[in-house]
């Protein structure tokens, strides 16, 4: 195997900045959610609005002005047959599909004159990296070309490239640690937008193309909203804070009605480094005194807390990227909050305004959404796009009765005041962690994607990858809504606004699914579902048939673990909620996680994104630890696994999941 190659970094959250505001947690658990799954029985049985009169009409009725509904009929059964779990380093899919690698890390954007291919041992310099697929591939959306119209074989991906990893983008690794070196990191994190076109049946990445475009760590991106020049942005290289280069740590994403992308900045501390102390603020937001993985803070100042104490605030934001216009700024929309970001679910409201439903996932964080001041107009795409620059961001409370209130993070209101430490709007956005403890917030098992049902007006699914924390001495006990301690598999909440309304000030939630096992005795590691078991769910999205995708990211270390013996690589499962039945579509090569999922408008066409293939091991080629050995997609012995893109079709060119 030659000289083993060193993958340093692990995409595991650091954990160790636990929530600890002493937010109300609730006892009586187990009876509270035992008595919420019989209701939810009986409402199966019954019809939901005879056991849920909240619920009335909820499963059939859009709320007016919802956006567009699928022109695809509900899906009613899943037509294909569940896969066996595997731990090959290959993408499986069933009988009758076919799934190709189709834009992996290192792979050319497509910019005019400037298409640099990967080279295998990694010596791709830093300016050909800005003009490559970054690394480790996440959320991503497809936008149809022309603009304003459905075609499904032809469009835009835009996709994230979450984090970098030093021992990979290397030859050799971090030795001799410079700038050039940082920069080239820099230009492997962010976005790309790559054109896309079905020609003679099979799928191509179009080259050159005048969409093509690379977003980086050092893009200059503009800053909307209330905390736009607020003093906490400012820094000497942009003194009105108004301004910043660059986004990372792009996590899932969003997609607007107007054609625009969303994509949101998670773990963004692990970058910064401030060897002195910490401010209240820096540490619930986990910036750490030291930084192994990155090492950016160590050669560009701007990283370096101590050198530049308001960089941090400049990260944690949705940003908005047009794909449509490669010359446009990308946009910064402080009104939805500063967190550690993971998706941003747009719907509309009743009245048509833009709702945004938002994770901020770590373990005891909270589940937000954000409702715009202004109403959603389709012929009018320049006021669209300042529709995420104002507007109310809430909070979600969900009560052990299975209500729930989404609280308002309104600057004057609820306590949220000089008083208690927050000067404006704009200063309480980049504290938003800070007035969520303050206002009450329900701390949940790290909620990673939120889904938004195209078949049902205000329903509402988010995933609560795990918690291996909940319910330790220190930590936040169990609750409704999180009712497993030491929570190694994760659940899916769902939630219904009232009236059917994404606007609405009120919801009902229950639990979609405990995750887990179907096998074994022990109760705490059992999953609800029928059919193919899981654990940790995280990227979810619906197709544009009502059925609802779920892609798993067990981590490394999580997944050595006795409690997922057995349960194999990452997968992709697909069920039609209310039916409890779970199939297992997908599974991944060792040590990725599935992530990213976009269909095109006749759900014929499934991109997914591969991320991280090999973690786990200090050397990747290592047969001793057999669940880290990857060299896929390539398949070459002195490969290196690359995140990819992959492009999933019917071999009969028939719907996805018929
Ligand atoms: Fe980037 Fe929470 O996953
Ligand atoms: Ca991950
Ligand atoms: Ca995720
Ligand atoms: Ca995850």
């Amino acid at each position: 195997m030659g000289k083993p190659l060193k993958a340093l970094f692990k995409s595991e959250h650091r954990d160790d900045i636990s929530n600890r505001s002493a937010n109300p947690a609730f006892s009586e658990v187990a009876d509270v959610y035992l008595s919420r799954r019989r209701l939810l029985q009986l409402g199966a049985a019954a019809g939901a609005g005879a056991a849920f009169p909240f619920l009335a009409g909820s499963g059939e009725a859009l709320a007016a002005g919802a956006p567009r509904p699928s022109p695809l009929t509900k899906a009613v059964s899943l037509g294909f047959s569940s896969i066996p779990v595997s731990s090959a380093d290959a993408v499986i899919v069933p009988e009758g599909y076919v799934a190709r690698p189709f834009y992996r890390w290192g792979d050319p954007v497509g910019l005019k004159g400037n298409m640099p291919i990967f080279k295998f041992d990694a010596s791709n310099t830093t300016d050909e990296q800005a003009a490559q697929a970054g690394m480790h591939h996440d959320g991503m959306a497809w936008f149809s070309l022309p603009q304003g119209q459905d075609n499904p074989a032809h469009g835009l991906l835009a996709l994230n490239h979450e984090y970098i990893d030093n021992g990979m983008l290397f030859k050799d690794g971090t030795a001799g640690w410079n700038l050039d070196k940082a920069r080239k990191g820099q230009n492997a994190m962010g976005v790309s937008v790559i054109e896309v076109k079905k020609a003679a049946g099979e799928w191509q990445v179009v080259r050159p193309s005048a969409f093509a475009r690379r977003i980086t760590v050092n893009t200059p991106i503009l800053f909307t909203g209330p905390a736009r020049h607020q003093d906490l942005l400012k820094t000497a290289a942009d003194p009105l804070g108004e301004r910043v280069l660059g986004t990372m740590q792009n996590c899932a994403n969003g997609r607007t009605p107007w054609g625009t992308y969303l994509t949101c900045e998670e773990n963004w501390s692990d970058i910064f480094v401030k060897k002195t102390a910490l401010t209240p603020l820096e540490t619930r937001y986990g910036i750490s005194t030291r930084d192994a993985s990155y090492r950016w803070s160590e050669v560009d100042p701007r990283f370096d807390v101590d050198k530049t104490p308001n960089e941090p605030n400049r990260f944690g934001w949705v940003v908005e990227i047009d794909p449509y216009d490669p010359s446009s700024t990308p946009r910064k929309h402080t009104a939805l909050g500063r967190f550690k970001h993971e998706g941003a679910a747009v719907t509309l409201a009743a009245d048509n305004r833009v709702v945004v439903y938002m994770g901020d996932d770590q373990k005891f964080e909270y589940i937000y959404k954000f409702v715009s001041t202004e109403k959603y107009d389709p012929d009018s795409h320049r006021a669209s796009m300042d529709l995420l620059a104002s507007g109310t961001l809430y909070v979600a409370r969900f009560n052990q009765d299975g209500s729930g209130d989404w609280l308002p993070l309104v600057y004057g209101e609820n306590g949220l005041d000089k008083a208690h430490g927050f000067d404006s709007q704009g200063d309480l956005l980049i504290k938003t962690r800070l007035a969520a403890d303050a206002v009450g917030a329900t701390k949940m098992d790290r909620p990673e994607w939120i889904a938004v049902d195209p078949h049902a007006g205000g329903s509402v699914y988010c995933t609560l990858t795990n918690n291996s924390d909940r319910g330790k001495e220190g930590k936040a006990p169990v609750d409704a809504a999180n009712p497993r301690a030491n929570n190694l598999f994760g659940h899916i909440m769902h939630w219904l606004e009232a009236g059917s309304d994404p606007a609405a000030a009120q919801f009902r939630w229950d639990i979609l699914v405990l995750a887990g096992r179907t096998d074994g005795d022990d109760p705490k590691d059992k999953g609800s579902m029928q059919g193919a078991a899981f654990g940790s769910p995280d990227g979810l999205s619906f197709d544009h048939r009502g059925v609802l995708w779920i892609q798993t990211d067990v981590s490394s270390s999580t997944i050595n673990q006795k409690a997922y013996a057995g349960m194999g690589n990452n997968q992709m499962v697909a069920t039609i909620p209310g039916s409890n039945v779970y199939r297992r579509f997908l599974t991944g090569p060792r040590g990725c996680e599935i992530t990213g999922i976009a269909f095109t408008p006749d759900n014929r066409t499934l991109f997914i994104n591969i991320q991280h293939p090999g973690e786990g091991g200090d050397d990747i080629t290592d047969p001793a630890n057999p669940r880290a050995v990857s060299n896929w997609p390539d398949a070459r012995p002195d490969g290196r696994p690359r995140s990819s893109t992959v492009v999933i079709t019917k071999r009969d060119g028939g719907v996805i999941g018929s």
